[in-house]
């Protein structure tokens, strides 16, 4: 297949690109600044360019010749150009619109668990009205690629932003680690499960029109992911539960730090646990590995010497 991947140069987009080249297909990647999708060239079937996928006309040119888009972009925080309106809702409506012009036969769609239009945070809300957005009838006579919408729980990995951002708070911190939400629950997935939901709904016949909700085997609060990271990665780690009105304060102080480590609209997504109601992995034959085996392999100070980067496929 022909497969188009917005996103693809991502934490997750890069797993799923590197799975798709291996299982023979050939992948075009956009990209804001080629830099960043750097360890995409040595791939021999993906394409990378340098685009600016917000222009509706730029797609129509990523998507011709394609017979499948894929969109992983996502941002967690807004930044001033970056709104969750537009690099979430406007943009699916762009990427369905154009999908449906260049003749795209599937368009498989990462949202996140949890997103609904009554939401608490933004990016929930945001990431609810790009699923709708995709959802909108055609036109009499316009052409409707079939949708794939996936809801991951939290995504760890050797390259994630979750068990490395702990990682490293405890070590600047010297293991003092003031915590929001604590008692928030997830069931924290391996990008490489995440990349393999997709693969598999690709091929799958019947998997087209589908809401996967993607978990790992572990319900985990947010205290046991860093208690856990800190023991792997042989790290102190003291632990003070903030409550809610201290919480809400972090988010806000944070909010305004460079990078947004936090912020009051991560602590409105805390309030919400991100577990699955049904096993998205179990309808595609996927056995989740567990967090607790995985994160030695890249988080132990053992593992450090070793290139998680160059992992191949099964
Ligand atoms: N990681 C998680 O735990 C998690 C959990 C639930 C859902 N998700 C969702 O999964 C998707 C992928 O997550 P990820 O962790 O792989 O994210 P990531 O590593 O931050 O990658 C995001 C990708 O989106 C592109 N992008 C970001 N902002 C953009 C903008 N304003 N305009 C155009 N492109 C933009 C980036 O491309 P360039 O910089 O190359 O242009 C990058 O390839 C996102 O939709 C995210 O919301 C992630």
């Amino acid at each position: 297949m022909n497969i188009c991947v917005l996103g693809g140069s991502g934490f997750v987009g890069t797993e799923l690109v590197r799975r798709l080249v291996f299982a023979g297909h050939w992948v075009r990647v956009p990209t804001r600044n080629l830099a960043d999708a750097d360890r995409l060239r040595v791939l021999d079937t993906a394409e990378l360019r340098q685009a600016n996928v917000h222009d509706p006309r730029v797609l129509s040119q990523l998507f011709a010749d394609c017979d499948t888009v894929v969109n992983l972009i996502g941002i967690l925080n807004e930044r001033r150009r970056e709104s969750f309106a537009t690099v979430h809702a406007a943009l699916a409506a762009k990427v369905m619109a154009a999908a449906r012009g260049a003749g795209v036969r599937r368009v498989l769609h990462m949202s996140a668990l949890g997103a609904a239009a009554g939401a608490p945070s933004s990016y929930l809300r945001s990431k609810a009205a790009a699923e709708a957005a995709l959802r909108v009838a055609p036109a009499a006579g316009e052409a409707h690629p079939a949708v794939t919408i996936f809801r991951p729980s939290v995504i760890f990995g050797a390259q994630d932003s979750l068990t490395n951002r702990f990682a490293q708070l405890l070590r600047m911190s010297g293991g003092v680690l003031p915590l929001a939400r604590a008692t928030a629950r997830f069931a924290p997935i391996s990008v490489l499960d995440v990349a393999e939901a997709f693969v598999r709904a690709l091929t799958r016949s019947g998997a087209s029109a589908a809401t996967y909700e993607l978990c790992g085997p572990e319900v985990l609060t947010l205290e046991q992911i860093v208690r856990l990271t800190a023991r792997v990665a042989h790290l102190p780690c003291h632990i003070v539960r903030l409550p809610d009105v201290l919480g809400r304060l972090q988010g806000i102080v944070m909010g305004l730090l460079p990078g947004t480590p936090f912020s009051l609209d991560n602590f409105r997504s805390l309030t919400l646990d991100s577990v699955c109601r049904e096993s998205g992995c179990a309808a595609l034959g996927i056995a989740p590995r567990p967090l607790l085996a995985e994160l030695p392999l890249y988080l132990s100070p053992s593992a450090a010497s070793l290139q998680p980067d160059l992992h191949l496929p099964e």
